[in-house]
C-alpha cells in the first residue's frame, strides 16, 4: 500500500452559488464536483482519500464517493463549524490513518486538477523538502492568495486577498492553487500552531508556508491555469463545465470516435470505435455506445447502453433503455424508461416506447405510442398505433407475437393478446385477443350513397346563404 494520502476540502460555505445544494455536489460534465479531485488523487496513487465536509453535506458525499471509488478507500469527515481551511486539514489529517506518511491536500472546488498536476507536487517532495505548494500566474490575481519569495525566490508564505498589505503585494501575479503536497508529521506539526489572527478571524492552511519555510523545507511546482480554476459562483462553475467537455470529447476523439464541436458528453459515458457524435447531442450519466455507432445531431441520450452499428437520426431521446446492435431510431423518436429494443429494430418518426420490448427485427416508423408491450420478431407496427395501455387507475400489458401486422391507426386496448402471424386491419380497435394466424377487423363498416355528395352540397349551400353568412 502507497504511503501517500489525501486530503480533499469542502467544508466551506458555498454562499456564492445562491443554491441550497452545496457547492461540491453541483454537477459537471454529469457527475458531482467533488468527484475530480477524488479520481486525481486516487489516479496520483493516494491508497486513503480522506473529505471534510460540512455536516449537511456529509451523507450525500459519502454516498456517491463510496459507490464512485469504494468503501476501502474513502473517509469522510465533518467539520463543524467551518473555521478555514487550516482548521479542515486539522479535522482531516486525523482521520488519514497510520500509513499515510504524505498527503496531497486538494479542494473540493477545483474539478479540473488532474492527475499529472496532482503527480507533479507530490514528486516535489524529498528528504529536504517537506511542503510543495502549487501555484500558478495569472494576469488577474484577485481573489486568490499571493506568493511572496524570499531573495533566493523560494516561497516563503502566502498572503490572502483580503490580508494584502502592501501594493508591492498587489501586484505579485503568482498565486496560491490551493493544492498541496506535504509530509504527515510536519503538517501535523505546523497546524498546532495556527492563529486565526488575520482578515477573515479564520484558520488558514497557507500559514503552514512560513513554518517550513524557515527550516528550508517549503519549494513550489507551477501548474497550469486550468488545474487551479475554482468554483465559486455558478458563471465559474459554467466555464468549468464546458472546459470538461472539451477534455472528454478529445479523449474520445484519440481514442477512435469521431465527436464533433458542441457534443457534450458526460465523463462516465463510454463509446466504441468508429462511431460518430454529431454536434448537439447529450450522452448523460452511464450511457455506453458501442462501435460504428451514429448519434445525428440532437440526440438525448441518459443511462442507456446502444449496441453497435446503431443509428439515432436527429433529435432522438433514449433514457433508461437499450438498443441492441443495429437498430435505426428516429429522426424525432422517443424510447423512455426501460424500453428493450433486440437488433435490427426500427423507430420512425413521433413513435414512442415506454417499458416496451422490440424483439429483433420489428418495426414502428411512424407516430405511435407503445407502452408497456412486447412485440414479436418482425413485426410491423402501422402508423398511428397506440398501445392503450392506462385505463385512468393501473397500466395493463399489449402482447403481439412474431411475423404480426398491425394496420395503421389501431388502437390495442389493454391488457390484449395478438398472436403470432395474425393480421389486425387498418383503423381496428381491438379489444379480445387475436389467435394467432387470424385476421381481426375491429371498426365500422363504411356504406355508399351514390349521387349523395350532390344534394348534400346544395342544401348546405342553402343554408349558409339564408343565415347571410360569408365564411
Ligand atoms: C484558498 C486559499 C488561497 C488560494 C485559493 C485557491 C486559504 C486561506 N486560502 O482561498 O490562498 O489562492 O484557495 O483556490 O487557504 N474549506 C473547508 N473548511 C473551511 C474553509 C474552506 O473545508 O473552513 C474548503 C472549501 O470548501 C474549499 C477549500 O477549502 O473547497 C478552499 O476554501 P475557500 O473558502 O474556497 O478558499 P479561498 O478563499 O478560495
Ligand atoms: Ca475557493
Amino acid at each position: 500500500m502507497s504511503d501517500l494520502g489525501a486530503l480533499i476540502l469542502a467544508g466551506g460555505a458555498s454562499r456564492r452559488m445562491l443554491s441550497t445544494t452545496s457547492k461540491v455536489l453541483h454537477r459537471v460534465a454529469g457527475r458531482p464536483l467533488i468527484h475530480y479531485p477524488v479520481a486525481a488523487a486516487r489516479a496520483a496513487g493516494a491508497s486513503m482519500v480522506v473529505v471534510v465536509t460540512s455536516p449537511k453535506d456529509r451523507e450525500t458525499v459519502e454516498t456517491y464517493l463510496v459507490a464512485a471509488f469504494g468503501r476501502e478507500v474513502i473517509g469522510v469527515v465533518v467539520q463543524d463549524p467551518p473555521r478555514g481551511t487550516g482548521d479542515a486539514a486539522r479535522v482531516g489529517a486525523a482521520a488519514l490513518g497510520t500509513n499515510v506518511r504524505r498527503v496531497l491536500i486538494l479542494s473540493g472546488d477545483v474539478p479540473l486538477v488532474a492527475a499529472p498536476d496532482v503527480e507533479r507536487l507530490a514528486a516535489g517532495l524529498s528528504e529536504k523538502t517537506r511542503l510543495v505548494v502549487g501555484t500558478c500566474r495569472m494576469d488577474n490575481p484577485h481573489g486568490y492568495g499571493r506568493i511572496v519569495r524570499d531573495a533566493e525566490g523560494r516561497p516563503t508564505r502566502i498572503v490572502e486577498q483580503r490580508d494584502l498589505e502592501s501594493d508591492t503585494q498587489r501586484q505579485i501575479q503568482e498565486i496560491n492553487a490551493g493544492l498541496y503536497a506535504v509530509t504527515v508529521d510536519g503538517l501535523s506539526s505546523a497546524l498546532g500552531g495556527l492563529s486565526p489572527d488575520n482578515a477573515q478571524g479564520e484558520y488558514y492552511l497557507t500559514d503552514i508556508v512560513p513554518v517550513f519555510a524557515k527550516r528550508g523545507a517549503a519549494a513550489s511546482v507551477e501548474l497550469s491555469p486550468d488545474a487551479v480554476s475554482g468554483v465559486n459562483d455558478r458563471s465559474q462553475l459554467a466555464q468549468v463545465d464546458d472546459v470538461m467537455f472539451a477534455r472528454i470529447a478529445e479523449r474520445h476523439r484519440l481514442a477512435g470516435s469521431s465527436v464533433a464541436t458542441g457534443a457534450r458528453i458526460d465523463d462516465a459515458v463510454t463509446i466504441g470505435k468508429d462511431t460518430r457524435i454529431e454536434s448537439g447531442v447529450h450522452l448523460r450519466g452511464n450511457t455506453s455506445i458501442g462501435s460504428g455507432s451514429i448519434i445525428d445531431v440532437g440526440c438525448v441520450v441518459t443511462d442507456s447502453t446502444l449496441g453497435a452499428q446503431v443509428t439515432l437520426l436527429p433529435y432522438t431521446v433514449v433514457t433508461e433503455s437499450q438498443v441492441g446492435d443495429a437498430c435505426q431510431l428516429g429522426p424525432f423518436a422517443h424510447a423512455r424508461p426501460k424500453s428493450v429494443l433486440d437488433a435490427e429494430v426500427k423507430l420512425g418518426n413521433f413513435v414512442e416506447t415506454k417499458a416496451t420490448h422490440m424483439r429483433r427485427g420489428a418495426k414502428a416508423n411512424h407516430l405511435s405510442y407503445l407502452g408497456d408491450g412486447d412485440v414479436g420478431e418482425n413485426t410491423n407496427i402501422g402508423a398511428g398505433t397506440i398501445f392503450c395501455n392506462y385505463d385512468g387507475y393501473s397500466k395493463h400489458k399489449t402482447h403481439i407475437g412474431r411475423d404480426v401486422f398491425i394496420g395503421s391507426d389501431s388502437q390495442l386496448i389493454a391488457p390484449v393478446t395478438v398472436g403470432d402471424g395474425a393480421y389486425v386491419a387498418t383503423a381496428s380497435t381491438i379489444t379480445e385477443d387475436v389467435p394467432a394466424q387470424s385476421l381481426a377487423i375491429g371498426r365500422a363498416r363504411q356504406s355508399i350513397k351514390p349521387g349523395y355528395a350532390t344534394g348534400l352540397r346544395a342544401r348546405l349551400e342553402a343554408a349558409k346563404k339564408k343565415s347571410g353568412g360569408g365564411h
